[in-house]
This record gives structure tokens, C-alpha cells and sequence, in this order.
């Protein structure tokens, strides 16, 4: 591994990235649990701030007292663990995708609106992409709001299920209901759905997100029932539909038994433009991979960390041990980070990245790319970084 002095370029071109507005010594206190399957705590979630930690040099983190340690302990790991979103290049181009979606989907309420479904394997990142898209549409409404008074029933911007461990109609509809708070009566699908449609009007939902969509496909004849009512959903109600799923087109949702789409599933696929999620690759060798990582960097609380630590001295590895899927870096950067603190080196280094455990998605690719890092047969770093 190539552990020489990098370009100051890199030191200073920052990914763009979400910040959160607050820093302050106040003690830290856990964000409370809410719960994202009901509108109530949904939206509690969506305006959570989350303060940002302070940074302490090893002088100053040795000199605080125990409490504050501890403190300040609790405060990175929770923050280690759920990083602030990185806007890559991708993330950028689907979100901006997504939200002309919603805005220009003004069509009268007797025309279907067009939906887009965020296809990719597990761990890329298409649930993180949604979430950032609505907590933004639910802040931005929720805020104009603000001083307006209440006229109507409750405005809920934002309906958001997943379809996890979704075999009928009637479970997609009560996950539905649920996140709205409806009363939970209605005995068959088709009354709790019409309840549901209702309250899509009735409360101005502007996006509904179905997360995980692949789940509704794990038979043919479920997945052909269920494209079959989704389409319904979409054509009856006033909102944008939003979707995400596991590589969703080869599933039953869009196929009958002979392979091909049948009518619902041409149906479907006819209203829904498809957004192909990829994970970071080295192939052209531009910069994203490491932009990220500079942006991942900024992020960590390490009281001896150097400039360049993860970003420069540990791109390689990270990209071997992870084959750039968003969930498997999250996962090496929370652990490398907690075993840094825990055994009081403060830094990342290769050798303490190459002490985690590669994740069961990564061990095919990291099987392969492992065995030769560092040999020069490949290299993460970008192109015009003079090796
Ligand atoms: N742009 C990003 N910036 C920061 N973290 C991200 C980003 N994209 C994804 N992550 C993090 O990576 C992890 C995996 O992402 P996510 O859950 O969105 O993947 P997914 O494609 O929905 O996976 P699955 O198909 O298994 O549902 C999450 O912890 C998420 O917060
Ligand atoms: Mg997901």
C-alpha cells in the first residue's frame, strides 16, 4: 500500500455533505426512539437536528474529567454509527431526479402520476436516498406551514412503509392505514384501501414511498396480485409513488410464468421510470471513491486522527474489503472507529481496518480484490493523482 504524502488538492475538495447546524458542550442526551412506521413519529424522526460533536484533541480529551469522556464517549459512537449522508455524484442525480419527479407531478386527479423505482442490490444505498428525499419534502412543508393556522384535517406530506414480509394485498394496505393513524377497522383489503385513498386526499399526501418492493414478489402468482394492486394504488390516488427494491425487475412483480411482463406488470412498468442504483466502482478511476471518503473522514470524531488517514492511507483497503457498497463501508468505519476508541489508538490505519471482520455481501468480492492489494494490479486512488 502506498502510504506517501497526498496531493493538497484532495485535502481541501470536500464531497459535498449535509451538515447539521449545532455544536455545543452541553451534556449529550441519546436521541429519543421514534417510530418511523407511524406518521407521528415518522415526522418527529424527519425533524430530528442532530447536534454535531465537538472535536477534542488527545491533549484536551486527556485533560477532561471522567464524566465528560464518558460523555463524549456515548456522543461519537452514536455518531460513528449513523454517519451524516455523503451527496456523491449519484446521489446528487437521483435526488435532484426524484424531487422534479414530485414537482412536476401535477396532473389532474383523474390521470395517473408517474412513479420511479429505485432499483439495486441490498446495502447500495437506494433506503438512505429515500429517506433524505422526504425528510427534506417533510421540512421544507413543514416549515412553510409554521405560523399558518390549521384549516382541515392533519397534513401529512409523507406517506413511508415498507413491504417487507408483504404477501397480500391487504398487508400492504394495513401497513398503509398504520402510518396514516387510521381507526384500524375495515375487514378486507379493498375497505381498508378505500379508507387509505380517503386520507391520501384528504390529507394532501404528496409522496407515498414503498421501501423494499421485492418482498411482494417472492411467488409468481403473489407478485402478479400485488403489481396488479400497486398499479391500482397509483392510478386512484392524488399522491407520487416512490419505490425501492432488490434488483425488482427480475422479480415476479414484472413477470409471469413465461418470463415476460404481463398486462399489470407492463402496466406498472409503464408509469415507473427505473433509476439503476450502483455502488462506487474504480473501473474509470475518477475521484467519487475518494471524495467520499475525504467527506467520511471530516466526519470522524478520533482524537488522533491525521489528514489523509482513511481517505488516502486506507482508500485500497476500504474499497477491497468493501466493494464499494454503501452498507458494508458504514459497517468497517463504525467498527475500525469503535476499536480505535476502545483500545485507545485514536487513528485508522490499514492494519486496523484489515483486523474487521469482512461482512458475509463483501467476502466474494474482497476474496478477490484482497489477495492482490497493494501488488499494483489495481488501485482505487483516482486517475490524476500522481502515483
Ligand atoms: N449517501 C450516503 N451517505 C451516507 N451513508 C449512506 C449513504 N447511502 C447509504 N448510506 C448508509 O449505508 C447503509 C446502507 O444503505 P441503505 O440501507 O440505504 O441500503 P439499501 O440499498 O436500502 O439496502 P437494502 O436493499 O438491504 O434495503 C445505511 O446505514 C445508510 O445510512
Ligand atoms: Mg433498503
Amino acid at each position: 500500500m502506498w502510504l506517501g504524502h497526498f496531493p493538497r488538492a484532495w485535502a481541501t475538495g470536500r464531497a459535498s455533505r449535509q451538515e447539521a447546524p449545532m455544536t455545543t458542550d452541553e451534556p449529550y442526551r441519546p436521541p429519543a426512539l421514534n417510530r418511523v412506521a407511524v406518521h407521528s413519529g415518522w415526522s418527529r424522526q424527519a425533524r430530528l437536528v442532530r447536534r454535531v460533536p465537538r472535536r477534542f484533541t488527545d491533549v484536551a480529551f486527556r485533560a477532561a474529567g471522567p464524566l465528560e469522556q464518558e460523555n463524549w464517549n456515548l456522543e461519537r459512537a452514536d455518531w460513528h454509527a449513523s454517519l451524516p449522508f455523503v451527496r456523491t455524484t449519484q446521489a446528487e442525480s437521483v435526488l435532484a431526479e426524484m424531487n422534479e419527479l414530485i414537482s412536476s407531478n401535477r396532473q389532474p386527479v383523474d390521470e395517473a402520476k408517474p412513479a420511479i423505482l429505485l432499483n439495486g442490490f441490498a446495502g447500495y444505498g437506494k433506503s438512505a436516498l429515500i429517506k433524505e428525499c422526504l425528510y427534506d419534502l417533510h421540512r421544507r412543508h413543514a416549515r412553510k406551514r409554521e405560523g399558518a393556522s390549521a384549516r382541515g384535517s392533519r397534513p401529512i406530506d409523507v406517506v413511508h412503509i415498507s413491504a417487507r414480509a408483504a404477501t397480500s394485498e391487504r398487508s400492504i394496505a394495513e401497513r398503509l392505514r398504520d402510518f396514516l393513524e387510521l381507526p384500524r377497522s375495515g375487514r378486507s383489503a379493498g375497505e381498508i384501501t378505500a379508507r387509505v385513498i380517503d386520507a391520501l386526499f384528504e390529507c394532501g399526501v404528496k409522496v407515498v414511498a414503498i421501501d423494499e418492493l421485492h418482498f411482494v414478489g417472492q411467488s409468481a402468482a403473489v407478485g402478479r396480485r400485488l403489481s396488479n394492486y400497486i398499479k391500482d394504488l397509483i392510478n386512484s390516488s392524488p399522491s407520487t409513488f416512490v419505490f425501492a427494491g432488490n434488483n425488482v425487475l427480475d422479480s415476479e412483480i414484472f413477470t409471469s410464468d413465461r418470463g415476460r411482463p404481463d398486462a399489470a406488470g407492463e402496466q406498472f412498468l409503464s408509469l415507473t421510470s427505473i433509476r439503476d442504483i450502483e455502488p462506487f466502482s474504480i473501473a474509470q478511476r475518477d475521484d467519487v471513491w475518494m471524495r467520499t471518503l475525504i467527506a467520511i473522514e471530516e466526519s470522524l470524531r478520533l482524537t488522533k486522527l491525521q489528514q489523509g488517514d482513511l481517505f488516502w492511507n486506507c482508500a485500497d483497503i476500504m474499497w477491497g474489503m468493501t466493494g464499494g457498497r454503501w452498507r458494508s463501508l458504514t459497517r468497517v468505519v463504525n467498527l475500525a472507529c469503535a476499536r480505535a476508541i476502545a483500545t485507545g489508538t485514536e487513528r485508522i490505519t490499514p492494519e486496523l481496518i484489515a483486523s474487521i471482520p469482512v461482512d458475509a455481501l463483501a467476502m466474494e468480492h474482497a476474496a478477490k480484490y484482497m489477495p492482490a492489494l497493494g501488488d499494483g494490479t489495481w488501485t482505487s486512488l483516482p486517475r490524476d493523482v500522481d502515483l
